[in-house]
């Protein structure tokens, strides 16, 4: 029945499918079968949303109509959230009080990231570098700080994000975390401070292109490493930023496979797929703007189809799945080839449903 039920209730998503919500074609009102709902089973399904998104009311019933869990896309980070030496958690309060106030879970991201820092991390007061043992005590500062203002709300941090290096042959990324602390153990004592700040947060690593063969390589380095530092590290977040063909699921699946081994959780944190192909030979070479036609959204949504098949497979480890974003026209993807408009998600612009919304939400 629930089968039918969801089916049947899916079949007139259409009707309304502007609010997101199913339909019970005899009732005539929408039921609110969110896919939160349908993978309660399974595992959190979530998106990245914004503060500014809360003031527009389709917008929030596309969110509540779909989802359980949220992650602020970019309020809660560093840079965002300490500005002219000071504090002001304002915006990300805003997107704190709608979870509490709907019973929404948050994933909190990120405390450590080389983009989205305060401006002058890294400066000392005459405008010269800081040392390893400042830079120390800022990140100690701003996790504890960061973690206490979120207490209660937060259930899972992303400690530290991307920190692997692209680079063939080098391990970890050259931030300036990295360079002031002359190796990587900033990330240990990220983890260890993020654990001092309170002894039951689930503390993650997140990151992207983890399924490539040589990044996969590094991620493994790095599990040993944290574990050799006896640090505790619940789970890897892949970031799940794919295209319409890679990485092929057999190379998802091979990533998963070396975490589960690694006795870690997964959760995929940023999910869209690009209907885009910019990288040639591992060259950026962007292609034109193309439409979102009836069979390129059908190819999209083959591919969502193929990766919840993947994700079910592996449910029994992965904690949460997060789009990374709501609809079309707010994704980060937008802005990748100036001017070029991309339709990664699982809605509209106009916040309907798109194939790929239907592709994942009929399982058996
Ligand atoms: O909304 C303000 C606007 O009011 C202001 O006028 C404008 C100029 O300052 O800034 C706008 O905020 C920008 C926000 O995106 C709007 O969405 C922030 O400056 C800008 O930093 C922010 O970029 C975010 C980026 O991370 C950096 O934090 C993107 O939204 C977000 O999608 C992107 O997400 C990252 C993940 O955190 C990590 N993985 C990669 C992913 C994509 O880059």
């Amino acid at each position: 029945m629930r089968l039918l039920g969801a089916s049947l209730l899916l079949a007139g998503a259409n009707f309304f499918a502007h609010f997101a919500h199913a339909v019970d074609m005899e009732q005539k009102k929408p039921i609110p079968i969110s896919l939160a709902e349908l993978y309660q089973d399974q595992f959190d399904i979530g998106a990245a949303i914004k503060s500014e998104h809360l003031d527009e009311t389709f917008r929030r019933q596309i969110f509540l109509g779909s989802f359980g869990r949220l992650t602020a896309e970019y309020e809660m980070k560093w840079g965002q959230i300490f500005k002219e030496n000071r504090y002001d958690f304002s915006a990300a309060d805003k997107l704190m009080d709608f979870a509490r106030d709907y019973g929404i879970k948050v994933t909190g991201h990120t405390l450590v990231w080389h983009i989205d820092h305060p401006v002058r991390l890294f400066e000392n007061a005459k405008g010269g570098k800081i040392g390893k043992a400042e830079l120390r005590q800022r990140m100690r500062q701003h996790i504890f700080t960061t973690m206490n203002h979120f207490q209660g709300v937060v259930d899972n941090w992303d400690v530290v994000n991307e920190a692997i290096s692209d680079k063939e042959g080098e391990v970890y990324r050259r931030s300036e975390f990295y360079q002031i602390y002359g190796d990587q153990s900033y990330i240990v004592d990220a983890f260890r401070f993020a654990r001092q700040a309170d002894p039951n947060m689930e503390l993650w690593y997140n990151d992207y292109m983890l399924e490539h063969s040589d990044k996969l390589e590094k991620l493994q380095e790095f599990i040993r490493y944290m574990k050799q530092q006896r640090v505790d590290l619940a789970g890897i977040g892949f970031q799940g930023h794919y295209s319409l063909e890679w990485p092929t699921i057999d190379m998802i699946e091979k990533a998963f496979q070396l975490v589960i081994k690694e006795g870690l959780k997964i959760k995929v944190s940023e999910l869209d797929v690009t209907v885009y192909n910019d990288y040639l030979d591992g060259v950026f070479q962007p292609e034109p703007e193309k439409a979102c036609d009836a069979p390129l959204l059908a190819k999209q949504a083959q591919r969502y189809r193929e990766l919840f098949e993947l994700f079910r497979k592996y449910k029994d480890h992965i904690a949460h799945v997060t789009f990374w974003g709501l609809t079309d026209e707010t994704s980060w993807l937008n802005g990748v080839v100036k001017g070029r408009e991309d339709c990664p998600l699982l809605f509209d612009k106009s916040g309907r449903a798109k194939p790929a919304y239907h592709a994942i939400s009929q399982f058996k």
